[in-house]
């Protein structure tokens, strides 16, 4: 496995891999790899030649008052672990490397961002947008591989490679669960024991969603009031959110129609839970 830290270098990879017709599979990451990395990395591994993974902490989307400075890092682990999963090229540019001087062109998400996360972290996607831009130049990927936890961001990306032509395919990849349901972060470690007891609830809600629109229910009034009482009496944390929007698009709908989200945020003492569901309804 190489480890490339320069701009420079990874292009010359990236050239000589291109010379040789093979595909990449690119998997963006910010570092502190968990499961949910791996199932890309795996992902990734099973349909492309080559994977690249990019380890990199962009401080531009983070905002003034998060965490850029306390943001878990741990690259001799991350290295252990891309090694195990037979990444073939980790880039790990720095800050400098990737942003030697200010930007002189900004990026502006301008669709899909008011709604769900994206409402309490303004400018959070335009730094992500900037930084997949730059990434997707470089490695010049045959399919990049995202997450369906952060659902958001996939809508996100599907814009920018659609609007800016990217000739990549984009390959979303289902969310790992725990067994409970849970879906898997390395936040849930921040809920106490009561909270981590009724925290598969939020999936369960999800659940009863996809039943209830299987059983007819099509008004997303309806449905979010409904769902939200459900939640609310079974968690003790604050629902920060429950939204029912088309996908990829995010807009507002009145009546559950093609395709879907149903996105739950849920504030606990020490950490903020996110999960969802797509559905494709006839
Ligand atoms: O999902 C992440 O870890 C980041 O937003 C990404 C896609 C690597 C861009 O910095």
């Amino acid at each position: 496995m190489k480890i490339v830290r320069t701009i420079e270098d990874m292009q010359q990879q990236v050239q000589e891999l291109k010379a040789q017709n093979l595909s990449i599979g690119f998997v963006p990451t910010m570092g502190f790899l968990h499961e949910g990395h791996m199932s890309l990395m795996e992902e990734a591994k099973k349909h492309n030649d080559i994977v690249v993974i990019s380890i990199f902490v962009n401080p531009l989307q983070f905002g003034p008052n998060e965490d850029f400075d306390s943001y878990p890092r741990d690259f001799e682990r991350d290295e252990k672990i891309a090694e195990q999963l037979g990444v073939d090229v980790v880039f790990y540019p720095s800050v400098d490397q990737m942003y030697p001087k200010p930007l002189s062109i900004k990026m502006t998400v301008t669709d899909r961002t008011n709604v769900l996360c994206g409402r309490s972290r303004p400018g959070h996607f335009d730094g992500v947008a900037t930084v997949l831009t730059k990434l997707f130049h470089i490695i010049q990927p045959s399919r990049a591989y995202f997450g369906l936890k952060d659902a958001q961001q996939v809508a996100v990306v599907d814009g920018l490679i659609n609007d800016f032509n990217f000739p990549i395919e984009l390959v979303p990849v289902p969310t790992v669960r725990e067994e409970d349901g849970l879906a898997k972060s390395s936040r849930n470690v921040r809920l106490t024991p009561e909270e981590r007891k009724e925290a598969p609830n939020i999936y369960k809600t999800l659940q009863v969603a996809k039943e209830w629109i299987a059983d007819g229910e099509r008004d997303t009034n309806k449905l979010t009031d409904r769902l939200f009482a459900s939640l609310e009496t079974t968690i003790s944390g604050s629902i920060d959110y429950l939204e029912i929007l088309s996908y990829p698009e995010l807009g507002n709908i009145d009546s559950v129609d093609g395709k879907i989200i149903i996105a739950i945020a849920v504030k606990y003492s020490n950490v903020r839970l996110i999960d969802n569901i797509i559905i494709d309804v006839a």
